[in-house]
């Protein structure tokens, strides 16, 4: 927040909402008793929220699946986040909290507007008042400023909740920052949405509004949801066994990817013991980490990976399968979501190279009856000048794309038969049999790798 400003007079009286606004969530469980009880642990923290706003985080909040992730931009002491955190107990919804917890002395004067902290900032108390009121696992504190922990999100959000700084430019940040994480059917809540703040009004017309339906507001708490027609997820899958340094340069050129639609990371860390999941923890906060004992191997960190997200899937989900020496253009998860669609929702790789040029099998042909395949490179020279794809028999997991339906149709990878050669092979193969869906491989996406190229799929 810019110095001079002060949080700390009403803002919302003369605002009046669109008349098509309701004032209720409208969808979910009643929230009833529940909120009268925890109504006095919300009431004992200092805060701006209107009366009757609590509530309405509260039942934003009872009305999300149960392993929901809510990202909340401005906590301050908590008031906004204890109101959520208390409709979070006993399920797996959790809130992460980002907050610089330093404000200013100018914005926040402390014992103003009977608001107060102890220290020489906020973060301490926001967390005493966390513990207080019994939600402290449901919370993990995120302290910087939203564009810095923006830089490093990459998981999807179920409520996005900003009350950060109010200036037009900040907020218009936090909004595109985090919206194209929330996934489709989320709903996105901006606070003072009033004349008093025109920054927060004039994105709340120009950018949220237009960009949502089912509009609805508490006073100054706006909310609306994102239309399911949006973006798919793609689910990015990354089985790792050490070398913490391809992960590392992987993840950061993942983070990279120009996707418009929510892209949450996956690392399926089977055994390492270089210091990956250190590494993993510090640097990449909001990757999700998937462990296993060493004895996954590929095919059993995929069917991890697919058992955990079978049942959070939604229509339309992707499941990218991506090995940690690649290396990815930026468009490369908008190339391949783009061949699917147009092909139908074909099981997709992209092609690649080595750093040196060399063409590097992600796909092969069979000769049913003999032994022998043919690996299909995705260069140009194997695929042809005039196309852009190549139907293939299966798609090694380099870089491939799986329409999560396909897990329903056809099963999980099968890591008992297979447990890390031919495990991606053999699942496509039970794809092709099924009859009604592509598999290709297209030159739109070239990866490098370092892999050395190999015969094919011998
Ligand atoms: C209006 S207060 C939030 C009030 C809170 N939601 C409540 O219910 O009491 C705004 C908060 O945003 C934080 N903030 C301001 N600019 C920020 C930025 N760029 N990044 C992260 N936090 C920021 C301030 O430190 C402050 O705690």
């Amino acid at each position: 927040m810019k110095a001079g400003r002060r949080l700390a007079f009403p803002r919302w009286n003369s605002f009046e909402m669109t008349p098509e606004a309701s004032t209720a969530p409208g969808r979910g469980e009643k929230t009833g008793d529940a909120f009268e009880e925890a109504w006095p642990k919300i009431d004992a923290i200092g805060g701006f929220l209107v009366p009757g706003q609590e509530r309405c985080l509260f039942d934003l909040v009872r009305a999300l699946p149960n392993d929901a992730v809510i990202l909340e931009v401005g906590s301050f002491l908590g008031r906004s986040t204890v109101s959520m955190a208390l409709a979070c107990r006993g399920t797996d919804r959790h809130i992460f909290a980002v907050d610089t917890f330093e404000g200013n002395a100018t914005d926040f004067v402390n014992g103003a507007n009977n608001v107060h902290w102890t220290g020489s900032d906020f973060l301490q108390t926001f967390e005493a008042n966390l513990e207080r009121s019994g939600v402290r696992q449901y919370v993990t504190p995120l302290r910087g400023t939203s564009r810095d922990i923006a830089k490093h999100w990459a998981q999807p959000i179920d409520l996005l909740f900003l009350d950060g700084s109010h200036e037009f430019e900040d907020v218009k940040a936090d909004f595109e920052d985090f919206f194209r994480w929330l996934v489709p059917g989320g709903c996105v809540a901006l606070h003072d949405v009033t004349p008093s703040w025109p920054g927060v009004l004039r994105v709340w017309r120009k950018q949220v509004r237009p960009q949502t339906e089912r509009h609805g507001n508490l006073s100054s708490l706006a909310y609306g949801y994102k239309p399911v027609s949006a973006q798919p997820v793609v689910n990015v899958v990354l089985p790792v066994h050490n070398r913490a340094e391809d992960t590392r340069r992987c993840l950061q050129n993942l983070q990279r990817q120009d996707y418009a639609g929510p892209m949450p990371i996956f690392v399926v860390d089977d055994g390492s013991t270089d210091g990956t999941a250190e590494m993993l923890r510090t640097e990449f906060p909001s990757v999700r980490v998937l462990r296993g004992d060493g004895n996954l191997w590929w095919t059993g960190a995929m069917a991890l990976a697919v058992r955990h997200l079978m049942p959070r899937r939604r229509d339309g989900d992707y499941l990218l399968a991506v090995n940690n020496d690649s290396l990815l253009p930026k468009d490369a998860v908008s190339g391949l979501v783009e061949v699917s669609t147009r092909e139908r929702r074909a099981v997709v790789s992209g092609a690649a190279r080595s750093p040196e040029g060399h063409a590097i099998p992600v796909g092969g042909r069979f000769h049913w009856g003999r032994v022998l395949s043919t690996g299909v490179s995705g260069s140009t020279h194997d695929i042809g000048e005039d196309t852009d794809c190549v139907e293939v028999d299966a798609v090694f997991g380099r870089l491939s794309l799986f329409p999560m339906e396909v897990f329903a149709e056809v099963g999980n990878f099968d890591s008992e038969r297979f447990p890390h050669y031919w495990g991606d092979t053999e699942f496509c193969v039970r794809i092709k049999k099924q009859g009604s869906r592509r598999i290709l491989v297209t030159n739109r996406v070239t990866a490098t790798c370092r892999t050395r190229p190999g015969p094919g799929l011998t």
